[in-house]
């Protein structure tokens, strides 16, 4: 009896790392990401590359802090959920000027269009709260300070 149920307990075990290897098996999470979309026809910057792993595991950010899939208002995306790329969604490279006379897009209407501004909310906005919470941390906010002078 004790046997049997020991059996069980490790085939179904088995099954489960299965699953879940079978999970993670179809999207890797990557430790780095170095950002090139290609919506930018010519990147006029030097590349971005987000600590991807520091950024979820050192500083504790949850995942859906950064993915999302919307459904009525509301993230629904979880962990192990698939990950689309930021420009699969916020599709166009940057809001062009209004012209005189034209409507100005809002700000919420620039980053669902596009990347420039999606990325920017993203990645600048929550490093200039974590500084306005403790300026002696070293986040960047300033251009130069994500995108070094280009080589
Ligand atoms: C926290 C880091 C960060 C800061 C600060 C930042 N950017 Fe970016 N920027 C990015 C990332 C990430 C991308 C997306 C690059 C990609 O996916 O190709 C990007 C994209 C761009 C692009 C489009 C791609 C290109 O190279 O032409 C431009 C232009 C740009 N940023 C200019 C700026 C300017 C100007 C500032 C200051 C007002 C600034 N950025 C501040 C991270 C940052
Ligand atoms: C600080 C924001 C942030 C956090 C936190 C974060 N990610 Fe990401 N993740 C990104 C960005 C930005 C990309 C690059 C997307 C792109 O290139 O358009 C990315 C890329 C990925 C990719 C690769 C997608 C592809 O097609 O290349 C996977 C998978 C992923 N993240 C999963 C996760 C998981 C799982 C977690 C939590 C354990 C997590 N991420 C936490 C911002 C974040
Ligand atoms: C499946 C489509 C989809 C993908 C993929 C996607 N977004 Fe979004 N994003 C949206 C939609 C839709 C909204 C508008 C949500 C609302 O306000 O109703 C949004 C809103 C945002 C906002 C403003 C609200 C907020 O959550 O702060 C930012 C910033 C943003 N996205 C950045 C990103 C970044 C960075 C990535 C890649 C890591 C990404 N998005 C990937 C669809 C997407
Ligand atoms: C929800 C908050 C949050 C978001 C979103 C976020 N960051 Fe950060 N980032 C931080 C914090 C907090 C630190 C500094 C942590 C420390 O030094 O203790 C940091 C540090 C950094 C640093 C310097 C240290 C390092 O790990 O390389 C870079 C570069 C950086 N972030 C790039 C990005 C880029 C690019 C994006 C957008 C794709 C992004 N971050 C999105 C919170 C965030």
């Amino acid at each position: 009896m004790k046997k049997r149920s020991l059996a069980v307990l490790l085939v179904a075990s088995v099954a489960v790392m299965f699953l879940f290897a079978g999970v993670y098996a179809t999207q890797e999470v990557p430790d780095n990401v170095v950002m090139d979309s290609k919506v930018f026809p010519k990147h006029k910057k030097a590349l971005v590359t987000l600590s991807h792993k520091k950024h979820n595991v050192d500083y504790k950010i949850p995942c859906a802090d950064c993915h999302h899939v919307y459904k009525d208002g509301k993230n629904v995306w979880k962990e192990g959920d698939e990950v689309q790329k930021c420009d699969a969604c916020h599709t166009e490279a940057k809001a062009p000027k209004a012209k005189e006379g034209e409507p100005k897009l809002s700000k919420q209407e620039k980053i669902m269009k596009y990347m420039y501004s999606a990325i920017h909310e993203n990645c600048v906005a929550c490093h200039k709260a974590a500084k306005k919470a403790d300026p002696a941390k070293a986040v960047p906010t300033k251009c130069a300070e994500c995108h070094p002078k280009k080589k």
